[in-house]
């Protein structure tokens, strides 16, 4: 979809836990307001009243939630933040820089839980109203050095009740999104020091903001 004139820009950053997509998305902001460019940073699941308060929810460590529990309610956040963030700051030419969204869902339920990939994206597109990041950045890292990396700061539900066979499947499944939308969807080796992974990640977002 060509982009429209005036329209602002979606960036998404993914990947699995531990890759460090809270300090990049800081410093692209940060990088793209020093440039001139009108900013929102934000997150999922969160952003809004209703989706942070989702998130507690959705990441409190509570055992075992029902996959599509979890699909629906990641979603419900997701339709707020769309319609609340998202397409407003997009409508007035703002880049947005926003930690995950849509393909976590894909990775996390789809690949990671076992759920229909078809029917989570139908779950998608109602919830976004079938909005698409203009450029989106995996941050790949093998779960084992991502888990390590948060091991000590507080977990959440996903780094603490599953096991690293559904890590790996969440990290294949990122790079499974990549490569069959190679335009949308840039790569980064997030296993360096984050200020090789940074440069990487701003050149991927200056292509399109
Ligand atoms: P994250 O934002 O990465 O947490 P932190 O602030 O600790 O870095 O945590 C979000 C968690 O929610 C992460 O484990 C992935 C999971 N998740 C899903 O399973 N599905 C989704 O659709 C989204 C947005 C997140």
């Amino acid at each position: 979809m060509e982009a429209q004139p005036g329209r602002g820009r979606l960036i998404t950053l993914e990947g699995p836990d531990g890759a460090g997509k809270t300090v990049v998305g800081q410093r692209l902001a940060t990088a793209l307001v020093a440039r001139g460019r009108s900013v929102v940073l934000t997150r999922e699941p969160g952003g809004t009243r209703l989706g942070e308060r989702l998130r507690g929810l959705l990441l409190e460590d509570r055992g075992r939630i029902e996959p599509w529990a979890d699909a629906l309610l990641f979603n419900a956040a997701r339709a707020e933040l769309v319609a609340e963030i998202l397409e407003p700051a997009l409508a007035a030419g703002q880049v947005v820089v926003c930690a995950r969204y849509t393909d976590s869902t894909l990775a996390y339920q789809g690949y990671g839980a076992g759920l229909s990939l078809d029917r989570l994206r139908s779950l998608a597109e109602i919830a976004t109203g079938g909005l698409v990041p203009d450029r989106t950045v995996v941050l790949d890292i093998d779960p084992v050095q991502g888990l390590r990396r948060k091991a000590g700061s507080e977990q959440t539900r996903f780094e603490a009740s599953f096991d690293l066979d559904f890590h790996r499947r969440v990290r294949a499944g990122f790079l499974a999104l990549a490569a069959a939308e190679p335009d949308r969807v840039r790569v980064v080796d997030a296993s360096r020091g984050v200020d090789s992974v940074y440069a990487d990640v701003e050149a991927a977002a200056l292509e399109v903001a």
